[in-house]
């Protein structure tokens, strides 16, 4: 018989009040620095107008991603004393693969520097010139990783995911009857066009909105009938875990780890960016159950990443995750953690600002293409409205849209489907107060949306050009 509580039972325990609180104190603190209107225009011109290139300690607060930016746990500290630092086979592998293990069920687990570098492992390995990858959304990494090998990454998300103000509970679902046809076709031609099939979860590009388990269930009935292999993008598992739990009937009484486990299993494999929902600093993972293609991604990685014991990272670093992979699962952390997003959400949808509906797990999204009618997609209204939030109040966004995706491989521009801004929570970082902040900035900016300008590119490298492009503002009327 068990006689003290869970983590999880206490929770709930207090969760009977109506407001959410953090589900931690904060033991170490770092200064953010607060600059005047004039430094900020200053640095937005040093930068070419692309807020990547800004310095990090002129951003007041840093809501370019979610990835890699969270704060550590106590615990996590740490483990980091015990990483063991062998070339191969250290005892910190082993932990952080039980841990993964242990998560995903998956035979195989190959780590990896960030979840970037699984990807490009698995598409060297597996896809070819000419074939086709489906996805929800493949994120931009994704995408340009598929690209690279000279295969096409096509998105077949739901309808509902292309339509920033549709509400519909799990917007990052994939479209079952195309990814049918899309197989149908593949048969009618030899079976070769479709390498594997890809799920994001949650849908990064889509919005960070959620997949239902029954519309993961739906893709491996797919795989079955056609023969195919199903690797998830789980970067956000665990609050894509919360949302079934919230949002999918029948799955209220599950746990979070419960249902994230069952995910895991109705598919082959996956690629994860632990910089996310493994609450790390950095790292990621490919896992296989596979064992050729595990052998193949083992070949590669030696040769770019490092042995397969470390593949990248420090033994500190596999410490850092294998704990981290644990702690995500707590229900008190994730009921805050999605609570927090839709608190931000709700203050700026309040005041008007068009936003996708409903917020995402780990962001939320700014339709600027909605809020400024008049800058057209090719004059980047994302950029615009992001080079706006910073000089307000020197918060920092990130388009996600034409610049990101408008790139056609054979070098012309298209408008992308959405053109948002993002404002991503980094994991356990910002306090309630800040996110009132953000939302104050971000109404105060939408109301002096009509007198905002759209861009022009002065420089643009040829892959992945959102990360170091430059921005000229056009003139005004
Ligand atoms: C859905 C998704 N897939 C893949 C990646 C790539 O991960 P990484 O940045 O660790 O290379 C990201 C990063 O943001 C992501 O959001």
């Amino acid at each position: 018989m068990r006689l003290s509580p869970s983590r999880t039972e206490r929770a709930a325990a207090v969760s009977t009040y109506k407001t959410i609180i953090e589900p931690f104190r904060i033991k170490s603190v770092e200064p953010i620095k607060f600059t005047t209107r004039g430094e900020r225009a200053a640095a937005l011109d040093a930068a070419g107008h692309n807020v990547f290139k800004l310095h990090a300690e002129d951003v007041l607060i840093d809501l370019l991603t979610d990835s890699g930016t969270g704060a550590m746990s106590s615990q996590q500290w740490g483990a980091l004393m015990q990483g063991d630092e062998s070339y191969a086979g250290s005892r910190s592998f082993y932990r952080f693969r039980d841990a993964a293990q242990a998560l995903t069920g998956y035979a195989h687990i190959i780590p990896t520097h960030q979840g970037r570098a699984a990807e490009r492992i698995l598409f060297h390995t597996q896809v070819r010139a000419g074939q086709i990858v489906p996805n929800n959304n493949h994120f931009d990494t994704t995408r340009a990783n598929i690209e690279a090998e000279g295969a096409e990454a096509r998105d077949l998300v739901i309808a509902e995911g292309r339509v920033p103000s549709t509400v519909h509970p799990f917007k990052g679902n994939i479209d079952l009857a195309a990814l049918e046809a899309l197989l149908e076709e593949d048969r009618a031609r030899g079976g070769g066009l479709v390498p594997l099939v890809m799920l994001t979860i949650t849908n990064n590009s889509g919005g960070g909105q959620p997949v239902s388990l029954a519309n993961i269930r739906g893709v491996r009935a797919l795989c079955d009938r056609f023969g195919k292999p199903f690797i998830l993008d789980a970067c956000r598992f665990a609050e894509n875990a919360y949302f079934i739990k919230l949002r999918e009937d029948g799955q209220g009484h599950r746990s979070p780890l419960e249902i994230a486990r069952e995910i895991f299993s109705l598919a082959d494999g996956c690629t994860m960016s632990a910089k996310k929902d493994g609450l790390a600093n950095i790292g990621g993972f490919l896992a296989l159950n596979n064992a050729a293609w595990a052998d193949a991604a083992r070949n590669l990685l030696i040769l770019t990443e490092g042995f397969p014991t470390y593949g990248g990272l420090a033994g500190y670093d596999l410490e850092a995750i294998a704990r981290g992979l644990e702690e995500v699962v707590d229900e008190a952390y994730l009921r805050y953690r999605i609570r927090s997003t839709a608190y931000l959400a709700e203050k700026v949808a309040s005041a008007g600002v068009p936003i996708i509906q409903p917020a995402g797990g780990h962001a939320i999204y700014l339709d600027a293409r909605a809020l400024l009618p008049h800058i057209p997609p090719l004059a980047y209204p994302g950029i615009a409205l992001a080079n706006a939030l910073y000089l307000e109040g020197g918060v920092r966004g990130v388009e996600i849209g034409t610049v990101m995706f408008g790139r056609q491989p054979d070098g012309g521009e298209v408008p992308a489907p959405m053109d948002l801004v993002r404002l991503a929570i980094p994991r356990r970082v910002y306090t309630q107060s800040h996110i009132d902040y953000v939302a104050e900035v971000v109404v105060s900016v939408a109301q002096q949306a009509q007198g905002m300008r759209g861009y022009r590119l002065v420089s643009s490298p040829p892959v992945l050009r959102h990360f170091t492009a430059t921005f000229a503002r056009l003139p005004g009327r």
